[in-house]
Parts: C-alpha cells; sequence; structure tokens
C-alpha cells in the first residue's frame, strides 16, 4: 500500500494523495504582474481530483519583486488574474494555497518601483541575479531597512494575505527560504542588525514569526503555512549555527498549529541539486524531532524516495518541482509507475506556452 497515494487532511482539507505541487516561479504573469489565462491553463494542468498545490512565488509588496515575470497579490488589480487560477484548480477538485513572498536583497532596481533600490535587513554584498527587462543580471546592492519600514512589511503581508481569500485561494505558505527576504533576516550571513531583529535567534526570527501571526489573523492558523530551507545556501545565503537556528524557527513555529511547515532539503541550491552536500534528506529529518505537526517535504525527491521518506515518518507530504513542471499528470504517473518525461531547463523562467503548457501527459505522449 502507497503511503505516497493515500489521502491526508492539510489543515481543514481531504487531501487525496501526498503528491504535492511545489511553489515554482515561471515568469509568465502578464503586465502588471497580473496572472492570465496562461497561468490558469498551467496549473489546472497539474490539477488533480483532491490534489494539493501550491502557487508560486507571489509578490506582498510593491518593492518585493526580483523577477520580470512574477505574479503579485500587493494590489487590488491582481486580484482577478489569481481568481482565474484558483477557479481552474477548484473546477478540477484541487486545493491550492497561496505562496507570499518578498525578493529583499535579491533584486535589481530594474524591477524596483521607480528605480529605487532594494531592500534588505542590512547592507551585505553579495551574488546574485535578478530578473529584468536586460535579462539575468546582477542585483543592485541593497540598503537597510528601518524598523518602521519593517512594522510596514509586516502590514503588507497582512493585506496580500487578505487579497489572497478575495483570489480564492484555500490558504497562504509564507516563502521564508532560497535566500529572500525572510531567509535573509533569519540567516546570519545576511543579517548584521543590532536592534530587535538582529543578533540572537530570536530577534531574527522576529519578522517571519511576526508575519505568520498576521496572516494567521486573516486566515486562522489551519490555513496558513511556512517554507524554510534549513542550511540553504541559494542567494549567497549563510548562518554560523543553521542546525541550532532552524531548530528554534521550528519550536517557535509547533504552537501555532499551522497547516504544516515545509522544508527544502539543503542538497537542493534554488533549483539545482548540489553536489557537494549529503544526497540524503535531512533537514525533515532533524526538524521532525522538534515539530510534531505536518511536514511537507521537497528537494531531490522521486516516487521512490518520497514514499521511504513517508515511510520513516520524517515527513507527511512530499512537494516535487521539476518533475511536476515536465509532468502535468505527476500524480498519476507515480501511481501507475509509469515514466517521467525529462524537464527543459531553459524554459523554467519566463517566455511562452513552449515548455510551461505543452508538456504530454503519459496518455497523451503514448498517443503521439
Ligand atoms: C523553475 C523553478 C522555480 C522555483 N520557484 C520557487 C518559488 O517560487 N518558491 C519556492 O519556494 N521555491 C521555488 N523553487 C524551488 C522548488 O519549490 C523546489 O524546492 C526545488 O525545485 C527542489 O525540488 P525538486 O527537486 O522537486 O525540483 C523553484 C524551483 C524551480 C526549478
Amino acid at each position: 500500500m502507497s503511503k505516497l497515494m493515500s489521502a491526508i487532511k492539510v489543515g481543514p482539507y481531504e487531501i487525496s494523495h501526498r503528491v504535492v505541487l511545489a511553489p515554482l516561479t515561471r515568469m509568465r504573469a502578464e503586465e502588471g504582474a497580473i496572472p492570465g489565462p496562461l497561468m490558469a491553463k498551467y496549473y489546472a494542468q497539474r490539477t488533480s481530483k483532491g490534489g494539493f498545490l501550491i502557487g508560486e512565488a507571489t509578490i506582498a509588496a510593491e518593492n518585493g519583486n526580483g523577477y520580470l515575470g512574477a505574479p503579485g497579490l500587493f494590489n487590488d488589480s491582481q486580484i482577478a488574474g489569481w481568481k482565474l487560477v484558483t477557479d481552474a484548480v477548484h473546477a478540477k477538485g484541487g486545493k491550492i494555497f497561496l505562496q507570499l513572498y518578498h525578493a529583499g536583497r535579491q533584486s535589481n532596481k530594474d524591477v524596483q518601483p521607480a528605480g529605487s533600490i532594494p531592500v534588505g535587513p542590512s547592507e551585505v554584498l553579495h551574488g546574485g541575479v535578478a530578473y529584468t527587462t536586460e535579462g539575468w543580471v546582477a542585483n543592485t546592492p541593497n540598503r537597510a531597512l528601518t524598523i518602521a519600514e519593517i512594522e510596514g512589511l509586516v502590514e503588507s503581508f497582512r493585506a496580500a494575505a487578505k487579497r489572497g481569500v478575495a483570489a480564492g485561494f484555500d490558504g497562504v505558505e509564507i516563502h521564508g527560504a532560497n535566500g529572500y527576504l525572510f531567509d535573509q533576516f533569519l540567516q546570519d550571513g545576511s543579517n548584521k542588525r543590532t536592534d530587535i531583529y538582529g543578533g540572537s535567534f530570536e530577534n531574527r526570527a522576529r519578522f517571519l514569526l511576526d508575519v505568520t501571526k498576521a496572516v494567521i489573523s486573516v486566515w486562522g492558523s489551519d490555513k496558513v503555512a511556512v517554507r524554510v530551507g534549513p542550511s540553504g545556501n541559494w542567494g549567497d545565503m549563510s548562518d554560523s549555527n543553521p542546525e541550532g537556528l532552524f531548530t528554534y524557527v521550528a519550536q517557535q513555529l509547533a504552537p501555532l498549529n499551522l497547516a504544516y511547515l515545509h522544508l527544502i532539503e539543503p542538497r537542493i541550491a534554488g533549483n539545482i541539486e548540489d553536489e557537494t552536500k549529503d544526497q540524503a534528506p535531512v533537514a525533515s529529518q532533524l526538524i521532525r524531532k522538534h515539530y510534531k505537526g505536518l511536514i511537507i517535504a521537497a528537494g531531490g525527491f522521486n516516487g521512490d524516495s518520497a514514499e521511504a521518506i513517508l515511510n520513516a515518518g520524517d515527513a507527511d507530504l512530499v512537494a516535487f518541482g521539476r518533475h511536476f513542471i515536465a509532468n502535468p499528470d505527476l500524480p498519476e504517473r507515480l501511481r501507475n509507475k509509469q515514466p517521467l518525461n525529462d524537464y527543459d531547463r531553459p524554459s523554467f523562467f519566463g517566455g511562452t506556452d513552449v515548455g510551461y503548457t505543452d508538456y504530454p501527459t503519459y496518455s497523451e505522449a503514448k498517443a503521439a
């Protein structure tokens, strides 16, 4: 009996299997960071009856973007576009969470309002790229946020979460991973602050926890989730004690009774396997000791390794990124042990329907 294919309750929702669509930035939004019919088609293709999907990183504040073509919910004009997506998912019997994000220092002034300088916890020079009208370009050195601005961002996330209700989502995941703003506050390679947002674990986790509580005030705790990447180094990230830091974060999130905690295995740096690191899943194993609620594991899984981590009890669901890009019917393929389409990396970020909505299902591929 496959655990991967067994039902589970996520928050208030009965989910029919545990193959989750990972949040995947694809940069196909229309002018104004507004989702259009193409995005709705893409999500509908990846919806199975009773399946669980997480939407791509969605900009929560006007100065929160790092990628031209990424969608937003930082103003009301973006709600109707998202409603196309959530309606399409619901029509096929799926559930979809909104992923809210802020790129922080991982940005370039060309994707900032009025060409302003990107913001982050501290002024720390770093590598990393943004996507602008000029293509992939180096990030613009950022300035440090003031305390008043940080408090303002908490309100931006609360407002975006409210728009998520209007847009028809089923819940919200806060993107605390992959070197974006929350991760920049959490890890001490990027956070050099000496105020209440820097120094101790408690201070570095404050922004993430404040935003989590603000989003809970809108949605209720069982429809809110957090994603973190323990030991993630994507975006030039580093921490002097990642095990201690992420254990602390899990311990603080545990009593909030979230829908789930979403963990990225450190063997994946952003979307590339990091061959210098241990290839076994370790993040969920560590965090499970401190977190008894639902855990979604992500990063480098296939059907067999997903089944194994569920059977070991270290995670409750598994999110798939690249395999789900290339296989719109991934849950069915894993259920039937059918071969998978290969993914085409050059079409991951931006472009048209090519490499986006034109991957065939198993039966389409067989018929061709
Ligand atoms: C094209 C692409 C876009 C991604 N965008 C996001 C994103 O918007 N939010 C996020 O949390 N992770 C994002 N990720 C990371 C994935 O959610 C996932 O953690 C990663 O791909 C590892 O899983 P995989 O080995 O199954 O692909 C992205 C990955 C890829 C390949």
